[in-house]
């Protein structure tokens, strides 16, 4: 039977289709370098604590709106308000996250670009030039980086453009695979060349002096960021769920899918930082002025391993670039009735607009600091990571937790054991809101005006 266009074609397609947007460069090139730039071990301990207590909890809420509510972000959350008889206004919750998923995708399919364009240079080899340099050529070229991120952004609309069964199920039945292959091979290379023995306490070890609220802040937006939750790409792909596909279950397998791809790019970068004596916090340039490093030193291998690298980021980039234009695709052409093609078209066109202003981050408007964010990347990454999701995150909790508590069954989220029912609408009616907007407060206090209490 041929599937209706607004819907997967069976189970797997949701599972396939999320895991692509969990596992990216939140994963292989955002984890390892703010678990570096936070200290390692405390960062990758509170992660692993805030995906279980507040991202699954979150994560099946957002799902549950789509899934239950149908349509796009927007739309979804307005039928649920109508037949739960409340107000309208808590479409904002949905207006928010697309505003967020357009601004994520400005910055990342920069960084995408900047990966595609890597993989090039490590196939071609570094010679004797020094990775440092190398790096500082490729930022400061404005035109380069532009021709890297609007190739990506273009392939990443054509996908989108040919709809959820017919363009991103297909691609993520091949990108998925893949990646876990490459993954894994990466691990292996580290545990049999690398010093793993070092990582693994790296990323393992309680380091009580780097517990503040800035850390705690990063743990929290980077498991929000690393689950896709918060940007309607959870509403738009759980609404395409078919009836019976629970969304417990589902959840489950994407989130420890997705957790597993952070702690194993993290044990294939770290092992090799260590072994060639590099520096694990050199940020958001960690996987390419540190890994070249590592790549040059390797010798003849270093001409394998780095692209094989640099392709592993690129697939992951993309499968969840497909992700983050979905909502605001799927709102546009369902709002203003036009194809999917067109409403694509301008999606791509306005993340265009934005790319070019977080490219100019990167060179031209570089010292263009915006408050306590040194450029206008770095801006849009914090406006988005670390401000927005947490709010959406809270308001999604609010309302399926307040709002919704009426029409959650076990039919739905295939949770047949009503503690653990109840336990999750605890959380997302206490918990989740309370603990997401005090670590929101502090952070940004700590962040923007240098404020801290512990
Ligand atoms: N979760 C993706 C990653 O870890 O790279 C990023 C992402 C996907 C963000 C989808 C937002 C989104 F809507």
């Amino acid at each position: 039977m041929q599937a209706k266009s607004n819907q997967w074609n069976n189970n797997l397609a949701f599972l396939l289709a999320a895991t692509g947007s969990a596992v990216g460069l939140g994963n292989i090139w955002g984890f390892p370098y703010k678990a570096g730039e936070n200290g390692g071990g405390l960062f990758v301990l509170l992660y692993l604590f805030f995906v279980i207590v507040l991202g699954l909890p979150v994560f099946m809420a957002e799902v549950f709106i789509g899934k239950t509510g149908k349509g796009n972000p927007v739309s979804a959350i307005e039928n649920l308000a109508v037949k739960s008889k409340s107000s309208k206004s808590w479409n904002l919750v949905g207006y928010a996250g697309i505003l967020a998923s357009l601004i994520i995708a400005g910055y990342y399919a920069v960084i995408a670009g900047l990966v595609v364009n890597y993989g090039f240079i490590a196939a071609a080899g570094f010679g004797v030039s020094d990775p440092s340099t190398v790096y500082a050529a490729e930022v400061a070229n404005f035109w380069e980086m532009t021709f890297w991120f609007s190739a990506f952004l273009i392939a990443s609309g054509i996908v989108v453009g040919y709809g959820i069964d017919q363009g991103i199920e297909k691609a993520m039945r091949i990108l998925l695979p893949m990646l876990f292959v490459l993954v894994i091979l990466m691990v292996g290379y580290g545990a049999v060349r690398g010093d793993m023995a070092s990582a693994l306490n790296y990323l393992f070890s309680w380091k009580a002096d780097q517990f503040n609220a800035g850390t705690i802040q990063a743990a929290v937006g980077q498991a929000f960021f690393s689950l896709s939750i918060g940007m309607g790409t959870l509403m738009a792909f759980g609404s395409y769920m078919p009836k019976d596909q629970k969304l417990g279950n589902a959840s489950v397998v994407v989130v420890t899918a997705d957790t597993a791809v952070a702690l194993f790019a993290g044990l294939a970068i770290f092992p090799l930082v260590f072994f060639f004596a590099l520096d694990p916090t050199a940020g958001t340039e960690l996987v390419f002025k540190t890994m070249t490093t590592a790549f040059s030193e390797m010798g003849p291998l270093g001409q394998f391993i780095g692209p094989l690298f640099y392709f592993l980021l690129a697939v992951a980039a993309f499968s969840s670039m497909i992700s983050i234009l979905e909502p605001s695709v799927v709102f546009l052409s369902e709002k203003f009735s036009i194809s999917r093609v067109k409403a694509t078209t301008f999606v791509v066109l306005f993340c265009f607009l934005l790319s070019l202003v977080s490219v100019a981050g990167f060179n031209v408007w570089k010292d263009i600091s915006i408050g306590a964010l040194d450029n206008p990347f770095e801006a849009m990454k914090y406006l988005a990571d670390d401000f927005l999701l947490l709010l959406v995150g809270t308001g999604i909790s609010v309302f399926v937790g307040w709002r919704l508590e009426n029409t959650i069954n076990s039919e739905v989220t295939g949770i047949t054991n009503k503690g653990l029912l109840n336990l999750w609408v605890v959380v997302l009616k206490w918990i989740s809101p309370i603990s997401l907007l005090t670590i929101w407060a502090l952070g940004n206090l700590q962040i923007l005006f240098g404020i801290s209490f512990f």
